[in-house]
């Protein structure tokens, strides 16, 4: 049989009846689903459809809610542990669970991480005292949604180093954002951290990175915090990842501790961190967990 397929044409009403002409409707659509499918074989990444950002979006909004809340907690005195029950609390009282309880063997419901502490700091007995500086990494699972978000508190009154890192960590997280857009790379991201955080006479820490995020703690792609302008991978509307350096006052070195999750600086130096959740949009990025940089 002869294929007698008729060829529509662009101006022409969409065949499926929606009244736009068909270049602005189904066409476009066929367009995002062989996106879609190319960066979920090629990539195994899952670019996000509205409704599941919007599931995101509300994870982030509480999310947020509880980190503004661990905010007006941290001082002198404090302990860890105590701030693992409030994390834990609230996000059962929202109607979600806490994403590290039991993720990999981890044994809290959210990292705390003071000082030389690069990343997955266990709560526990560790009291915070002045002049520390403590990040809070929270992840909330809502409705089947995961958002990720840490900030770098103070401890009463900071020092001159816990300043300088903090500041220099939240700036090169906000340059890592703002070069986010369709079209950019992973490459920029890295680029716009890494020259920054090292122009500051930082270090960025290799060992962990970035991830995509949302319909489980960790997808693809990896969002390394150091690298090239224009290589890596193309960021495109409905990506959905974290971006989350950690810069270290010294050298960035590591090593992890004897309950293999600690991980510390090697030579004992200041580490902060920011972290947010993004969604890459048509006209370049929203934080799905915003916060003021
Ligand atoms: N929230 C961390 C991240 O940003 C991951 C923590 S894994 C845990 O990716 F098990 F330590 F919770
Ligand atoms: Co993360
Ligand atoms: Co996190």
């Amino acid at each position: 049989m002869k294929n007698k397929a008729v060829k529509i044409g662009l101006n022409s009403p969409c065949p499926c009846g929606s009244g736009k002409k068909y270049k602005y409707c189904c066409r476009n659509k066929k367009m995002e689903i062989s996106l879609k499918e190319e960066y979920k074989k090629r990539y195994g990444i899952y670019l996000k459809e509205p409704y599941q950002v919007e599931g995101i979006r509300k994870s982030g909004a509480l999310l947020i809610s509880i980190l503004d809340r661990v905010e007006q907690m941290i001082k002198p005195g404090l302990a860890t542990e105590e701030i693992n029950t409030f994390v834990h609390k609230e996000t059962l009282k929202a109607g979600a669970i806490s994403a590290p309880l039991h993720y990999r063997g981890f044994p809290k419901s959210v990292c705390v991480s003071v000082n030389e502490v690069i990343c997955h700091g266990i709560p526990g007995d560790r009291v915070l005292k002045d002049g520390d500086i403590v990040n809070v990494d929270i992840t909330p699972i809502l409705d089947g949604y995961y958002a990720d978000a840490s900030k770098t508190f103070f401890v009463g009154t900071p020092t001159k180093k816990g300043q300088k890192i903090v500041s220099v960590a939240a700036q090169a997280l906000k340059r890592g954002i703002e070069t986010i857009a369709p079209g950019a790379t992973l490459g920029d991201i890295g680029y716009a951290i890494q020259s920054y955080a090292e122009g500051c006479g930082c270090s960025v820490v290799r060992e962990f990175v970035g991830h995509g995020v949302g319909i489980e703690f960790h997808e693809q792609p990896q969002v390394l915090h150091f690298g090239t302008r224009g290589k890596g991978l193309t960021l495109v509307p409905g990506m959905v990842f974290t971006i989350e350096p950690m810069v270290n006052l010294g050298k960035k070195e590591l090593y992890v501790l004897e309950d293999r999750w600690t991980a510390v600086t090697n030579d004992g130096s200041l580490s902060a961190q920011f972290e947010q959740t993004l969604l890459v949009t048509e006209t370049g990025w929203e934080s799905l967990t915003p916060y003021e940089l």
